[in-house]
């Protein structure tokens, strides 16, 4: 099966293990392959999720299209900030001014962003070398521990990923932790997609999205929540029937501060069972889709307005909307909006946070 990997991940895999990593020590990386003929490559550097080669029908041809925008070096790894692939957490989008109170203490986190706590912080788990390990030839796991003051987060938080791909062509991703002192935890993939392919130089716009959700989360000029859910009825928000991402594209002063979408949808209760999808995306020329199936109660959309100048694999750089991203999880600054229903990512001793996001390829 590995015969199907395409060039571009072999050449990775040889250039990224033999560059040194922050820490002295080459990246690790595996590859896991379906009888299907999908390959699925990942990092333990950020438990990174770096290849995503599905099988598609072409003139009934069979071809491998890799689908997951990605770079071929380490050192494009470090410089690019958009997060590409990466196990994203403590805490998976923003928390206002890097605030937060819990149990009546108060918590001030790295800030890394406008004067926000983005995706963990300065060094959020998307930097950080996991353990990982093969588990057989569809699944591999990630381990971190996550010290107590950790970019500012209480308690030392023991976090595990599972990557698994079936033979239903799906990436299934489990995450696990426990801590030892209430803390907050949010943790998602911050994977790019394109369908028509990574590198095909063609923008994501053209994709046919649907998402289950009826309210979305307004947000301020940084990113920052509002406060108040909005109903997506007759608003460009509105994804619940199918639509091209840019049939409503920038057509509303939401819409337009983000350059495009970068938003969270409040995803239905019956949805969040993993057991119908949330989002289905389509190429423009139907040659695939793709569903998303989570058990969160949130999804970021958004459309990579700012991706220009990130390296691609292929010695260039990615443009503006080259690729979107939806990422499950709860709403941003939820630990600052506690009135929110479903939406509580405190986790106490006692607890145990589990989670599955899958991504299915058909
Ligand atoms: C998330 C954010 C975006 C951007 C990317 C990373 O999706 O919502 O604003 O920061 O991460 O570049």
């Amino acid at each position: 099966m590995l015969t199907h990997l395409p060039q571009h991940a072999i050449a990775s895999h040889q250039s990224m293990t033999v560059d040194m990593a922050v820490d002295g020590l080459p990246a690790k990386l595996i590859t896991l392959v379906n009888q299907q003929g999908m390959s699925v490559t990942l990092m333990d550097i950020g438990a990174t999720w770096l290849s995503c080669c599905v099988p598609v029908i072409v003139d009934h041809q069979t071809q491998y299209r890799e689908v997951l925008l990605g770079v071929s070096t380490l050192n494009d790894f470090y410089q690019q900030q958009a997060y590409l692939g990466a196990t994203v957490g403590r805490y998976a989008n923003r928390i206002a001014v890097g605030k937060f109170s819990l149990d009546g203490e108060d918590y001030q986190l790295s800030i890394n962003q406008k004067g926000n706590c983005l995706h963990g912080g300065e060094s959020g788990f998307n930097h950080r070398r996991w353990q990982m390990q093969q588990v057989n030839a569809t699944e591999a796991q990630f381990s971190l521990l996550s010290a107590d003051g950790d970019m500012g987060f209480p308690g030392n938080l023991q976090v595990i990923v599972t990557y698994t791909l079936t033979e239903n062509n799906e990436l299934a991703i489990r995450y696990s932790a426990e801590t030892d002192k209430p803390t907050v935890v949010n943790l998602t993939n911050h994977g790019y997609f394109n369908l028509l392919g990574a590198d095909s130089d063609k923008d994501c716009l053209s994709h046919q999205l649907m998402i289950n959700a009826d309210h979305y989360l307004p947000t301020d000029s940084s990113g920052i929540p509002l406060g108040k859910f909005k109903t997506v009825e007759a608003t460009s928000f509105d994804f619940r029937e199918p639509k091209l991402i840019n049939q409503d594209w920038l057509a509303d002063s939401d819409q337009q501060q983000a350059q495009g979408y970068d938003h969270s949808f409040v995803l239905r209760s019956d949805v969040r069972r993993a057991t119908t999808a949330c989002a289905t995306i389509v190429a423009a020329d139907n040659s695939l889709t793709m569903d998303v199936l989570t058990t969160k109660p949130a999804m970021q959309l958004y459309t990579g307005n700012f991706l220009a100048g990130c390296p691609n694999r292929i010695g260039g750089e990615y443009a503006n909307y080259s690729g979107f991203a939806l990422e499950t999880q709860f709403l941003p600054d939820s630990p600052n909006h506690p009135e929110w229903p479903d939406n509580d990512s405190i986790l106490r001793p006692s607890e145990h946070y589990h989670h599955l996001t899958c991504y299915r390829f058909r």
